[in-house]
């Protein structure tokens, strides 16, 4: 029997507080009432991962995300705390890469230096826009003022691997206030950009209610081409649908998700994606949503809200959806790999994108046409079991 080897191992963290819930997000956030339990919440993340060591036994971290929710929120001591529990009970690969999310609006001076000492060494910042009109319309808790400020103070702490996160198509915005928007994002020069188009999401304030002034299909096209353009000519290459990033700055746990990598999904409403022995059965597992649930539950097999095998047949759709959205696409050698599944189980949808100009394969790499990235529910559908 082949030899197999697991794909790399990406950690996720939740962190699920925000100091006031934004009207377009559906992200597992909550807006935090009177004083948080950090330690608590902390103590909790430790019960839950030693829960899933022994899916991971053996095996490297090679990237570690904060997300949430804000988890600037978090004091750097917590962070540490956490980072330390990690640390003694996984390996962690060397150089490997520390995200934390941070919103611009708690973003305290001197906590930059705290988080890098213990060991955070990117920084991703939710700016949203640089417009103080579109930012109160968001709901935002910062000013475009309060973001530059805070990204200052992370360069100043010495980061230099920093994301900034904007979205486009905001209600009332042109396409001169979105090109203004990069220019003002461009000045800081961050490593890394996440151009995301405002959607509206079931379960949000926006979608129930959705905002005046929200620019028409034919706009939003406009302002995502023209922008593609300017991130190019900055210096930032599209990599992916919303990630653009300067030469060598990609962000590693994200391309581990895209890849169809493995990663642990620690804190509340986290989901993990981990590939198990030697049959390579691959595992979905998520934790309990809600915090105050998840404190009580952590750690306990109650806590675990759900697991599912995806079956050998689901394996191409799943890992299509995650590959495709990639620029260069994905190696035939690692879609076998990292499914477990001959390249052939997937020659005949292949050839049907190829036939369409959706794909094109050369030497063994599968990579996206312009067609195929319009379409690409209608390129990763023909992986669908039939
Ligand atoms: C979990 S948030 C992390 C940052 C932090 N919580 C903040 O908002 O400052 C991740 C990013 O997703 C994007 N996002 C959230 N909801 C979105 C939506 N409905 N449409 C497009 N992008 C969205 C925002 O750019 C946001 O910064
Ligand atoms: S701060 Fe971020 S996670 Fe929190 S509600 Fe707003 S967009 Fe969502």
């Amino acid at each position: 029997m082949q030899m197999l080897i697991p794909p790399p191992l990406s950690l996720y963290v939740h962190l699920p507080w925000c100091v006031r819930k934004c009207p377009y997000c559906d992200f597992n956030s909550h807006e935090g009432k009177g004083a948080l339990p950090f330690e608590d919440y902390v103590d909790a993340l430790i019960r839950d991962l030693d829960q899933d060591l022994p899916l991971v036994w053996g095996r490297s971290v090679h990237s570690v995300f904060f997300g949430g929710g804000t988890p600037s929120l978090f004091p750097a001591a917590q962070i540490d705390r956490f980072l330390q529990a990690a640390s003694s009970r996984l390996r962690f690969a060397p150089n490997l890469e520390i995200t934390l999310e941070t919103n611009p609006g708690a973003a305290e001076h001197g906590r930059f230096e705290d988080y890098r000492s213990a060991g955070v060494n990117r920084i991703s910042f939710g700016i949203q826009s640089f417009d103080d009109e579109c930012l109160r319309r968001l709901g935002r808790i910062h000013d475009s003022a309060q973001a530059e400020r805070a990204v200052k103070l992370a360069q100043d702490a010495g980061y230099d691997n920093l994301n900034l996160d904007l979205m486009y198509a905001l209600p009332g915005q042109t396409l001169a206030m979105a090109e203004h928007d990069l220019q003002r994002a461009f000045a800081l020069q961050p490593a890394h950009m996440s151009h995301y188009q405002l959607t509206m999401e079931p379960n949000t304030v926006f979608f129930a209610r959705p905002p005046q002034g929200l620019p028409d299909e034919d706009s939003a096209w406009d302002i995502q081409e023209r922008c593609q353009q300017l991130l190019a000519d900055a210096g930032y290459a599209q990599y992916e649908v919303s990630a653009y990033a300067q030469q060598g700055r990609q962000c590693a746990h994200n391309l581990n998700y895209w890849r169809f990598g493995d990663y642990l999904g620690i804190g509340a409403g986290a989901h993990g994606k981990l590939t198990l022995g030697a049959e390579q059965d691959i595992l979905r597992r998520w934790k309990t949503r809600h915090p105050t649930k998840y404190l009580a539950e952590a750690g306990k097999p109650q806590g675990i809200g759900g697991d599912e095998r995806i079956s050998p047949g689901r394996r191409p759709f799943e890992f299509m959806l995650n590959a495709l959205r990639l620029n260069g696409g994905f190696a035939l050698e690692d879609f076998e790999t990292w499914t477990a599944l001959p390249r052939d189980s997937i020659q005949s949808p292949l050839a049907l994108a190829r036939e369409r100009g959706w794909l094109v394969e050369t030497a063994g790499q599968v990579v996206p046409t312009e067609l195929g990235r319009r379409f690409t529910n209608d390129v990763v559908a023909l992986f669908l079991e039939r």
